[in-house]
């Protein structure tokens, strides 16, 4: 390295320094050490989605599916490995919480033996844009000093978004009534190498239920577990799967932000969920909103999804230590 350009890095550094958190780019370790920072560490678990219940199942393409992608859980029916989970970082979470998400994550398993995973949760939004507003939201929160966590909400007022989202509507009376979103934009592209942007929405086949915010609380922490069970002695849980399709212009970059309300959507399939599965099934692995099949690509302009890899396998790492 030349001195001149040597004496201009070492310049740079204190501006480095000087720069507010928000500004540096956010590690995976320090997003994971950020949620323990709120939820606590608990070993052998989870950083985030803590609580959750292992499932087994199946999914049947549409034949419309084809003309969007080539990814061949889109060509003939696959079996699945899925989770069903509460958002947070808390293993004792309330089942009856109504401003928390549920998740929903599946890895397909194609003819090949590779997975292709799809993660949903319960609201069409994010709570942060970037990973480095996600790492302050978490740093802000774990001071439990209100009148920061005012400031921060007014400061990034798209971080209230979700919240107001699962406040208005009631709390999913079961993991099978909740209504499930991929919340970033993915680009599909078919045998003819057209490219489609959509957004992910899975719908339960006999609607979204929900419960009264006192029926939810009568219900108390932990009945879906049962709820679910006592759905697979009648029978398999299903959604209808559906790509919305984006038009030019609409934001790729955002999980923060819905598309217009106007946007047609696909059928793209129907997923079975028809029991429970070992747990050892869904944590010897991750499910990565990234591992993907030939014929599905994650958005280049997103932030957060490309940081999801990372932080999930710094929390895998840790809690297979
Ligand atoms: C930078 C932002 C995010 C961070 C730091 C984060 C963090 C995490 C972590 C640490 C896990 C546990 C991973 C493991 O140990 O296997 C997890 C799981 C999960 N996340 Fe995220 N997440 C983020 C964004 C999102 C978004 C936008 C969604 C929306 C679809 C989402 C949905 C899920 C789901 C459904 C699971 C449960 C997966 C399972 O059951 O194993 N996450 N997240």
């Amino acid at each position: 390295m030349g001195v001149v350009r040597a004496l201009a890095v070492m310049a740079l550094v204190p501006a480095l320094f000087a720069l507010p958190a928000s500004a540096q780019e956010a590690q995976p370790e320090e997003l994971v050490d950020a949620l323990n920072g709120v939820f606590g560490a608990h070993a052998k678990m989870r950083a985030a989605h803590t609580k959750g219940i292992c499932v087994k199942g199946n999914f049947t393409p549409t034949p419309e599916a084809a003309a969007l992608t080539k990814a061949p859980q889109f060509a003939a029916p696959v079996p699945l490995v899925g989770r069903f989970s509460l958002g947070g970082g808390n293993p004792s979470a309330s089942d009856s919480q109504k401003d928390n998400v549920r998740g929903i994550a599946m890895h397909f398993q194609l003819p090949d033996g590779s997975v292709s995973d799809l993660l949903l949760i319960s609201a069409p939004i994010f709570v942060a844009k970037t990973p480095e507003v996600f790492l302050e939201l978490l740093r802000t929160v774990a001071t439990k000093d209100k009148d920061k966590i005012d400031a921060f909400f007014k400061a990034n007022p798209n971080s209230t978004k979700q919240k107001a989202w699962l406040t208005a509507r009631e709390t999913p009376a079961s993991y099978a009534t909740a209504d499930y979103f991929g919340v970033h934009t993915f680009y599909l592209t078919n045998a003819k190498g057209e490219r489609q942007g959509v957004k992910w929405t899975a719908e339960p086949v006999g609607g979204f239920k929900g419960l009264s915010d006192k029926d939810a609380e009568a219900k108390g922490a932990d009945f879906y577990a049962k709820e679910l069970n006592d759905q697979f002695t009648k029978g398999p849980v299903e959604y209808n799967l559906f790509a919305v399709l984006g038009q030019p212009g609409d934001q790729d970059d955002d999980p923060t932000s819905e598309w217009p309300a106007d946007r047609k959507s696909v059928k793209v399939g129907t997923i079975s969920i028809t029991g429970l599965e070992n747990a050892e099934a869904c944590d010897v692995g991750i499910f990565d909103p990234n591992q993907l099949a030939d014929g599905i690509e994650p958005s280049p302009n997103d932030k957060i999804l490309p940081m999801r890899s990372q932080d999930y396998a710094v929390s895998f790492g840790r809690r297979t230590q």
